[in-house]
């Protein structure tokens, strides 16, 4: 599709969303239309409570999902299977078969919300590697170790070298997407290994580092997992997005918890970019002057390292600066300690999407 680039109008081929949250229940009503609005497909984590482990599971989540579509949209999540110590491989094999699983999760245990079940040890479950390696199933990989001797900032560098590194050793077909990455360690592995590792990147980490958490109290609104890191690694991650690398591609990781379990002795991590999220990433590419490689990033190297078609629509997003409100509102009801606080709350942003089609 061609790309029109003027200042103030930028028309792309309709991305997708290769990371995100839709909980489930009441939650599940509000925040699905946000991402159903704008990106025609999305990859849909499994960390629910209990977390979708089996087939079943996966195919009930993904008639709920769809009961929340705004009428007249068309739009697709892609489910993942959680993987546990003991999830059996000839599950995912057949939920890959059957189109059911686009792809599996491997949370380290304990490593962020709803992670309790993942896999507490990488080496018990090699038999699922080697499967997945077979069949060419996606593996999405939360990576940070959880050993409380290792310092939250370190986690994901540690991870690279302690698990994936010998991980990709012994399987090195294994299709891998490192994701939510937050380092410069993680960039510069994910271009130095072939083309069957990709990573993608938030909103959020390419334009928060993580003074943004402390910046005048403690702003549980910037709190997420992997946690933002330093200056240098957010600058990093800006031009790895912008690189026009087909290995970095979208992922919003939007996560939304209710307002009160972000705001509490013990906060929730999670960031929900869903509302603005195009908008977001589009302010950085503008900013870092590469408008012109927006459209790969978003719509094409996703799809790609999936091996699924483009998107055949388009999305336009016009030059208009408008401030984001400090409370999301949907069309279903949300209690008041539902309320959720999208990113960029009460920031302004210099795009917004204007039309489908
Ligand atoms: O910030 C995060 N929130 N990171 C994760 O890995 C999980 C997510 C969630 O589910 O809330
Ligand atoms: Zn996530």
């Amino acid at each position: 599709m061609g790309f029109n680039l003027s200042p103030d109008k930028i028309t792309l081929r309709q991305p997708d969303d290769w990371h995100v949250h839709f909980r489930d229940g009441a939650m599940l009503g509000s925040v699905v239309a946000p991402t159903a609005r704008v990106f025609r497909r999305a990859i849909v984590m499994p960390n629910l409570s209990p977390p979708i482990t089996c087939i079943k599971a996966a195919t009930n989540y993904r008639e709920r999902i769809m009961q929340a579509v705004p009428e007249g949209i068309p739009f697709t999540p892609l489910m993942t299977a959680y993987l546990t110590d003991d999830l059996l491989p000839e599950v995912l094999e057949k939920g890959y078969r059957d189109g059911v699983f686009a792809a599996a999760k491997l949370y380290p245990a304990n490593s962020t919300t709803n992670s309790a079940m993942g896999v507490s040890d990488m080496g018990s479950i090699y038999s699922t590697f080697e499967t997945m390696e077979r069949i060419g199933m996606p593996l999405l990989i939360h990576g940070e170790v959880t050993d409380k001797d290792v310092d939250i900032f370190d986690r994901e560098a540690v991870f690279i070298e302690r698990h994936l590194e010998p991980l990709l050793k012994s399987y090195p077909d294994l299709r891998v997407v490192l994701e939510h990455i937050t380092t410069e360690h993680a960039v510069q592995f994910v271009e130095a290994s072939g083309s069957l590792i990709a990573a993608t990147i938030t909103p959020h980490h390419l334009h928060i580092n993580r003074n943004a958490m402390f910046s005048g109290g403690l702003r549980s609104d910037f709190y997420c997992l992997p946690v933002a890191k330093r200056e240098h690694h957010r600058l990093a991650l800006r031009r790895a997005a912008t690189s026009g690398k087909p290995c970095f591609f979208l992922g919003t990781d939007s996560a939304p918890h209710p307002r009160s379990s972000k705001e509490s002795s013990c906060g929730c991590a999670g960031i929900f970019s869903a509302p603005f999220a195009l908008e977001s990433y589009a302010e950085v590419f503008d900013q870092e002057g590469a408008l012109d490689r927006l459209e790969a990033f978003a719509s094409e190297f996703g799809p790609i390292f999936y091996g699924l078609p483009l998107n055949s629509d388009s999305i336009t997003l016009k030059r208009h600066k408008h401030v984001v409100p400090d409370t999301f509102t949907s069309s279903q009801p949300i209690t008041p300690d539902q309320g959720l606080i999208p990113f960029h709350a009460r920031e302004s942003l210099s795009w917004r999407v204007v039309e489908n089609g």
